[in-house]
């Protein structure tokens, strides 16, 4: 068992991952400021957690706040060590994560992704915490790499969001270089995560306008919005339609376990940026149909103008991920689209009643 900080721990991801390290017996400090998840979150955790409400009170602590506090992540740094779980390991999640809204508000981005982050380093070199996993992304890959893209592909983000992300990427990696500090840092690269938990209790859970392909079809699916708007069908692929590599969030959330794992138990400094992704693309309507199909409803869709910085085609190789922390994804898109659907279903506006 660990002490492990997690940050952003409320959100889509951080919140399935928080559920599996939790029934591994970690010890978790988690910091979130709800800019785009909710408090009630930890109910549905509880309620899921196998090893009861005791454990849970004992290994869960949620803590409200930003990443930028500098006074408050030092307070939690403190108070792990009082309690006598000094925190050993870093899940760095908490982020914004829109690209379009990092096209507009970009010192926004540049402060929250970036500056949080390096609050966050700065303060773990105080308290000799030296192992981060850090949520990286698809989009720090040049849109000029032919795919499967690799952990080696050209590195080119073509937006403000990607570009915070190959930033924090290299000042983990100038932390890496420091001779005699012995950081042990893992960037995992994930590409397009949908799905739910398969209770249905936790989900991605967006707020304000729904930029992503998923959560917009499940609000389609419905009957919140009244069709799907598909950006172009006349990119370069089998049906027009832009190919993506979808990936389950309970898959992802094993990466993170794993990630962690390899970490914890290296003797010496690492660092490894990780494709997180199946290795198979799959189309808008392939999508679309799967998802008709497995759920037994239709998707009302229309085509229009295709997004701007959108890509034809993203996909990329999970072999150097699957060799180092021995993971590979369990889940198909079937299993994302069932288990996505009935997370909509049953909180069909996300945790708000
Ligand atoms: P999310 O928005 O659901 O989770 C991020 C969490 O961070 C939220 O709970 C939010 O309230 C919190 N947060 C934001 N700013 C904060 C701040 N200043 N201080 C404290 N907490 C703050 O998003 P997610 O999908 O779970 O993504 C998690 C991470 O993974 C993000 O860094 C994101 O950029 C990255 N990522 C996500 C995807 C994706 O498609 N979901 C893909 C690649 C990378
Ligand atoms: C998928 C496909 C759209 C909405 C983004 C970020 C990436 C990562 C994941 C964080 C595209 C099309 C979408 C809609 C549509 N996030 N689409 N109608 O663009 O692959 O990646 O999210 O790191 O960084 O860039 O995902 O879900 O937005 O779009 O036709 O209403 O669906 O054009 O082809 P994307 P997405």
């Amino acid at each position: 068992m660990s002490s492990i900080l997690i940050t952003g721990g409320a959100g889509f991801i951080g919140s399935h991952t928080c559920l599996q390290l939790l029934e591994e017996g970690h010890y978790l400090y988690i910091i979130d400021s709800f800019v785009n998840s909710s408090p009630q979150i930890v109910e549905r955790i509880e309620r899921l957690f196998s090893k009861g409400h005791e454990k849970f009170e004992e290994q869960f602590n949620l803590i409200g706040g930003d990443i930028r506090d500098k006074i408050l992540i030092e307070n939690i740094f403190k108070s792990s060590i009082e309690n006598k779980h000094a925190i050993e390991a870093v899940i760095h999640f908490a982020g914004l994560k829109s690209v379009e809204e990092s096209t507009l508000n970009p010192s926004l981005y540049w402060d929250v992704n970036v500056g949080g982050s390096i609050n966050l380093v700065k303060i773990m070199e105080k308290y000799n915490c030296r192992t981060i996993v850090f949520s990286s992304s698809a989009t720090v890959y040049s849109t000029d790499n032919k795919c499967p893209l690799s952990e080696d592909s050209q590195i080119k983000p073509s937006n403000t969001y990607g570009q915070t992300k190959v930033t924090v990427e290299n000042l983990l990696m100038s932390l890496y270089n420091i001779k005699g500090e012995d950081w042990k840092i893992i960037n995992l690269r994930y590409f397009n995560p949908i799905g739910a938990h398969p209770s249905g209790l936790i989900g991605e859970n967006p707020r304000g306008k729904i930029n992503n392909l998923f959560p917009y079809l499940n609000q389609v699916a419905s009957g919140q919005k009244k069709e799907l708007r598909i950006f172009g069908n006349d990119w370069p692929t089998k049906d027009g339609t832009c190919i993506r590599d979808y990936v389950h969030i309970m898959d992802l959330a094993e990466a993170h376990c794993l990630a962690l794992k390899y970490l914890l138990q290296k003797g010496k400094s690492d660092f490894l940026s990780l494709n997180i992704c199946t290795g198979k693309g799959t189309s808008i309507l392939e999508l679309m149909r799967h998802f008709e199909s497995v759920n037994s409803c239709k998707i009302p869709y229309v085509f229009v103008d295709r997004r701007p910085g959108d890509i034809a085609i993203s996909f990329a190789s999970n072999d150097l991920t699957s060799s180092t922390l021995k993971w590979s994804p369990k889940r198909n898109i079937s299993d994302m689209c069932i288990d996505g659907w009935r997370w909509q279903q049953l909180n069909p506006n996300g945790f708000e009643k």
